[in-house]
């Protein structure tokens, strides 16, 4: 297990990823991905309540609603649910009338009493930080929210969420949720990471397969053969680099009769700071993948090579 930041949150080091739900698995097989990963000791799911709102025909809560009619079905113990604000079609931006409506909307769609990491999904400039910062505030007083976190925000502007929650005596984020794998690591681990070790905040970083490359399947920057939304995003990432690495996983996957995603996973999770990556699963047989991403312990040597095969230079370097 491990433990989020400085909350009392321990969950199995790979959160489920929920954009999927309602999207590229209906309900049915939604509720499948949910039971075979809780049943392998997943406990961490994550979404937002823009989810899926993106797809024709859709308004944004279909993932949360599919959860929590999970949750009503299945009464789990111990799962963690994390969403976020900012991005609903009805809900949009950080505003605190905003925050309270969308945190109310997502907690009835969810059907739980409170929930256990809300994240501000995308910085908001247009509303005073203050203002974001005190509304998240007020969700952890009234008992609506149990700990805030933030997305896709820059260094600058979490240290400045820390600055006003320290003013102000107000909650300061846990945990942050930055874009970070092993084809995509310059601006985090630059940036993201040393923030993250000085509050003492956790990574939950998102497309931590690279919505699919870093399964193996995308040999080639065609997407040709693959049927999936997914592919044209993952297929950019076989570059000669980005195939180098999907060579060494396998070869070091295979080294513990693991698959190249597992391994990918297993990679990110031993990143400093990170405490569970996000994956998620448009299939039950992807799962397995994912929970043994969750246990796979890489040698230091194995680590350092994926590293070296990754390698990047750091800015001013
Ligand atoms: N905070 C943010 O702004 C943000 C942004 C994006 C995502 N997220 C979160 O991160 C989660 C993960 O993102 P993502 O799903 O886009 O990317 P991802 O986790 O990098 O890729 C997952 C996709 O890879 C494929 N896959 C998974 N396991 C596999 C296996 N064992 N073998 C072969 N293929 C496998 C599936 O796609 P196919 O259906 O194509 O096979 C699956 O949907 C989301 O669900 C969401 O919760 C957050």
């Amino acid at each position: 297990m491990t433990r989020i930041g400085t909350s009392d949150l321990d969950v199995l080091p790979l959160s489920l990823g929920g954009n999927v739900f309602g999207w590229t698995a209906d309900r049915e097989r939604s509720f499948a991905i949910l039971d075979a990963f809780h049943a392998g000791g997943g406990d961490f799911v994550d979404t937002a309540d823009a989810y899926s709102a993106w797809v024709p025909g859709n308004s944004g809560g279909e993932s949360e609603t599919i959860i929590g009619e999970w949750l009503a079905s299945r009464r789990p113990s111990g799962v963690v649910v994390a969403t976020k604000v900012s991005q609903h079609p009805d809900f949009k931006g950080l505003s605190a009338a905003n925050v309270r409506a969308a945190a109310e909307a997502s907690l009835s769609r969810l059907g739980v009493e409170s929930i256990d990491l809300y994240y501000a999904h995308f910085d908001d400039a247009s509303v005073p930080l203050e203002e974001t910062v005190a509304a998240f505030g007020q969700l952890v007083t009234d008992g609506l929210v149990r700990y805030t976190a933030v997305s896709n925000y820059s260094a600058e502007r979490i240290r400045e969420w820390v600055r006003i929650a320290e003013a102000e005596g107000l909650p300061k984020p846990v945990a942050i949720q930055p874009h970070y794998n092993l084809v995509h690591r310059n601006e985090v681990e630059e940036t993201i990471v040393p923030v993250a070790r000085e509050y003492g905040m956790s990574l939950v970083p998102y497309y931590a397969l690279a919505s699919g490359f870093l399964t193996g399947k995308y040999r080639s920057a065609s997407a040709e053969g693959q049927d999936s939304p997914r592919a044209e995003g993952a297929a950019k990432y076989a570059t000669a680099q980005g195939l180098r690495v999907i060579d060494a996983l396998e070869s070091i996957g295979s080294a513990h009769d693991a698959s190249i995603a597992a391994t990918a996973l297993a990679w990110l999770r031993a990143q400093p700071t990170v405490a569970a990556p996000i994956a998620s699963a448009s299939r039950v047989e992807q799962v397995a993948d994912l929970l043994t991403g969750a246990r796979l312990e890489l040698t230091a040597d194995e680590l350092a090579e994926l590293g070296r095969v990754s390698e990047w230079t750091p800015a001013g370097a």
